[in-house]
Parts: structure tokens; C-alpha cells; sequence
């Protein structure tokens, strides 16, 4: 197994795909799209553009749709829900699918689209992630990180480092063996010295801030929780995911 760390979908290479895509928007695309398809969602169906979000999801059974839409922070008008996933709860989720775009999260999801096994990353399921790839032991893994349109976002490098260390330490493959890039050994130490304080780390990075700003400090909690959802969202047709069974 070789794993590649890329902080941005703009880094993430355009001629080729792993066997295994992970997207990593702790801050909060996959926190919520791991949050909603826990709390009974049908499936979860993600968009980089919002008119394209619209049109697919007006096909849907009003009764058996959510939308969610995040910009900049903050809710999309017109849409039942933003981008918390505090808001994903059983009353609302069971059996319904929740339509979402977001800044960065569904661009990621977006860009590995193609890789036959995608998957949703967040400190909430790390476990989760790490057992699946431990037992399907693929050839190649990307840990994809969403960032703030184009630059570098420490939550998501710092998840995709918690992803790798767990992976070291379950497979036993020495590190250099392991790491196909720089970026994962990085992503690893900057993991193993936040570990233990991972909301601190939430407070200094730049959009940990921004949703500080629009109060959502329960948000920035629930996100550093590592292990606390035993759920998998993993792609099913492009742009669609569910809940791994
Ligand atoms: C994104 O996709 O950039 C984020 O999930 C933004 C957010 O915190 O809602």
C-alpha cells in the first residue's frame, strides 16, 4: 500500500486515479455528510455548483429530499439546511436524501470522482476509514484535503495525518515504504504533536476562525471528535454516497 497526501484538490493529479480516494473536509463537508447518512439518510448526493444542485434535486420527491447549501460559511438562501452537521439529525435525515454543496468539501469529493472506491474522511470516522482500508488493503490511497479554495487548510491536513498514523501503526509497512509523498509525512507530524488538542488546533486555523465568527463554536467541537461515528460514506455512483454496509 502506498499512500499520497494532497492538501488541495487544485494539487490533487488530473491524469490518474487510485484504487482508494479519500476527501477530508473536517471543517465540515464530510463531518456532516458522515453525520447524515449515520443519522438515516437515504444517501447523500454532492455538488460543486449550486444551479446543478437545484435542477437534480427538483426531480426528487420534495417529501424525500433535503438541501443543503454552504457558502462562505454560512446557508445558502433557499436551501432547508447549511452545512452543520448538528442539523442532521434521525427526525430529519431517515430515509430522505440530503442534496449539499459546499465551498471546498464536494469540489474534493468531486475531483476523485473517478477513483474506484471513494470515500468521506473526517476526525468523526477516522475508524471507520482506517478499518476499511486496512482490510480491502488497496494498491494506492489519496487522502485528499479540501483546503479554502486553493490554499491549504491545517484541519485537513492534520485529519489526513491521524488517517496515515492509524494506518502505520495497523499495517505495519515502515513509513518509508508507506508514504508516497512528502505530504504524509507531514501530514503525520503535524498530527502527532495536535493530537491530544485538536480544538486548539480548530482556533488557530484560518476557517476554524471563520465559523468562529458566525458562532459556530458546537460546530468546531462536535468536528474534533475523533472516533465518536461508526459510520463509512463511500461513493456508489458518481457524486452519490452511502452509508458502506
Ligand atoms: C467547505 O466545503 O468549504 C466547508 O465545508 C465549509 C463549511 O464549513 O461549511
Amino acid at each position: 500500500m502506498k499512500l499520497f497526501v494532497y492538501h488541495t484538490p487544485e494539487l490533487t493529479p488530473t491524469d490518474s486515479v487510485p484504487d482508494c480516494a479519500i476527501a477530508i473536509d473536517v471543517l465540515r463537508a464530510t463531518t456532516t455528510i458522515a453525520t447524515a447518512l449515520h443519522a438515516g439518510a437515504e444517501a447523500v448526493q454532492a455538488f460543486s455548483d449550486m444551479e446543478k444542485l437545484m435542477q437534480v434535486s427538483e426531480e426528487w420527491p420534495a417529501e424525500k429530499r433535503l438541501r443543503a447549501g454552504e457558502r462562505g460559511g454560512a446557508k445558502v438562501a433557499g436551501c432547508d439546511l447549511g452545512n452543520s452537521p448538528l442539523d442532521c439529525t434521525p427526525e430529519l435525515m431517515q430515509g430522505r436524501r440530503l442534496f449539499i454543496s459546499t465551498t471546498n468539501g464536494t469540489r474534493a469529493l468531486q475531483c476523485v470522482q473517478a477513483a474506484p472506491t471513494v470515500l468521506a474522511g473526517a476526525f468523526i470516522n477516522r475508524q471507520a476509514v482506517v478499518q476499511y482500508v486496512l482490510t480491502q488493503k488497496p494498491e494506492t490511497v489519496w487522502l485528499v484535503g479540501s483546503g479554502w479554495e486553493g490554499s491549504y487548510s491545517l484541519e485537513d491536513t492534520a485529519c489526513a495525518g491521524a488517517i496515515a498514523h492509524s494506518l502505520l501503526s495497523g499495517s505495519n509497512i515502515p513509513l518509508d515504504e508507506l508514504a508516497g509523498n512528502d505530504e504524509v509525512i507531514a501530514a503525520i507530524a503535524l498530527f502527532s504533536q495536535w493530537q491530544d488538542k485538536l480544538l486548539d488546533l480548530f482556533h488557530y486555523a484560518s476557517h476554524g476562525k471563520r465559523l468562529l465568527r458566525l458562532n459556530c463554536h458546537e460546530d468546531l467541537k462536535y468536528c474534533s471528535k475523533p472516533d465518536i461515528l461508526d459510520v463509512l460514506p463511500i461513493q456508489r455512483e458518481p457524486g452519490v454516497l452511502v452509508k458502506n454496509s
